[in-house]
């Protein structure tokens, strides 16, 4: 799968540990920024990741902030981007079998790693299971 990833400064730590783990895992990682610890704007990063699906230069995207809530905000401005915040792992899976989450919004300053990775490789894994969902998600526009 391509995936798209960007973070703020609040959630690059954990954005390094996602990218090791999904280059693992096979899947191919664009890594929008931001690139240090210096402090910037999260909009402008759920910008990008949400222009290159939208693009279809990805499948899907990764947002991290520090909550995880600005990001998941501005992501789900654009038309399309079905962008979940996801704590724990049955969100992370709901939000793609009936949701077809296509942006996956973390918190680094709440998740640990490998509770994040948990549900990163949930999210990445699961299917939407479509049916009266896909009804549900045309009816949002
Ligand atoms: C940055 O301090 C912080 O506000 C940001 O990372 C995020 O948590 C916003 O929702």
């Amino acid at each position: 799968m391509h995936i798209a990833i960007g973070c703020d400064h609040g959630g690059i730590a954990l954005k390094r540990e996602i990218i090791a783990f999904l280059s693992n895992h096979g899947h191919l990682v664009n890594d929008v920024g931001c690139h240090s610890e210096d402090s910037v704007d999260y909009p402008d990063f759920a910008n990008q990741v949400c222009a290159e699906i939208l693009a279809g230069r990805s499948d899907a995207g990764i947002l991290i902030c520090g909550t995880g809530i600005g990001m998941s905000m501005a992501a789900n401005r654009h038309r399309h981007i079905r962008a979940a915040l996801c704590h724990e792992a049955f969100t992370a899976r709901m939000s793609r079998e009936h949701n077809n989450a296509n942006v996956l919004c973390l918190g680094g300053r709440v998740l640990g790693v490998s509770l994040a990775l948990d549900i990163v490789g949930i999210w990445v894994e699961t299917a939407f299971t479509g049916g009266r969902h896909q009804r549900r998600i045309a009816l949002m526009g």
